[in-house]
């Protein structure tokens, strides 16, 4: 049984002092034993994130990540940051990265090992855009994000990253991909898991849905079965995130 992983991704919003207040409001409602509720905070937030959650068990994440460790990358992060601060999980190759900040299927695989050998957790995030769908291409993408994503990673790795299909046409559209859409290719990139590394490490990895998650979506979403939850944007940065989180 894997668990249900509930992440939001607040993207650019919220300055330090107004991320501090949100996370001490919602802390209580968003805390849960059964799902594991993640708050993909910008970096200037993470420490006052981080502090507003102690004693509770959500967990913070950061949004992208530099694959080297050190050295004249003015602007970056790296992975050995983020692990020095304890934060436990980095989203990977956001579409939004990929479009605008150059992210490559090359880099995001870099992150994706350099975040690994860390000890962080990376959100390796895939999705197809709206003329790649049309064009009937969205089987050939994932595999194609996939297979570079994955690249030098190993069976056991399988229960250290987490995949989140993200379809771009759903990502602050309001257009939310059908349950059968979302189930499908998240089943998609379950089968190519296996085929790569086994029933047993298909078995134990996360595939999140994201991309218009709303509370009216989210049970549906998230109760079929190869979507173990959600990466939430909009609706992660609004006091009824809570109801995404607790969505059963
Ligand atoms: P929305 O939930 O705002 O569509 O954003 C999804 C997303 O990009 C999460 O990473």
């Amino acid at each position: 049984m894997r668990k249900t992983i509930v992440a939001g991704n607040w993207k650019m919003n919220f300055v330090p002092s107004r991320a501090k207040a949100f996370a001490v409001e919602m802390k209580d409602k968003l805390d849960s034993n059964k799902v594991e509720v993640i708050l993909c905070v910008p970096y200037v937030d993470l420490r006052s994130v981080k502090d507003a959650l102690e004693g509770t068990n959500i967990k913070v994440g950061a949004q992208n990540m530099h694959y080297m460790d050190e050295g004249a990358y003015t602007g970056e992060i790296s992975g050995a940051m983020l692990r020095d601060m304890g934060v436990p999980y980095v989203i990977i190759g956001h579409s939004e990265r990929r479009e605008r900040f150059g992210d490559t299927d090359t880099t995001v695989n870099l992150k994706s090992l350099k975040a690994i050998e860390h000890g962080l957790v990376p959100i390796i995030c895939v999705g197809e855009s709206q003329k790649q769908r049309k064009q009937n291409r969205t089987q050939g993408v994932l595999r194609k994000q996939l297979a570079f994503a994955l690249d030098e990673l190993t069976a056991d790795d399988m229960s250290r990253i987490i995949i989140a299909y993200e379809p771009i046409w759903a990502i602050g559209t309001g257009e939310t991909a059908t349950d059968q859409q979302a189930e499908e290719a998240c089943a998609l990139i379950r089968q190519q898991v296996e085929q790569r590394f086994g029933k047993a490490a298909a078995d134990k990895v996360h595939i999140l849905y994201g991309g218009s998650v709303t509370p009216d979506n989210a049970k549906s979403l998230f109760s079929m079965p190869n979507i173990d939850g959600g990466l939430v944007g909009g609706a992660s940065v609004v006091p009824s995130f809570e109801k995404v989180v607790h969505f059963e």
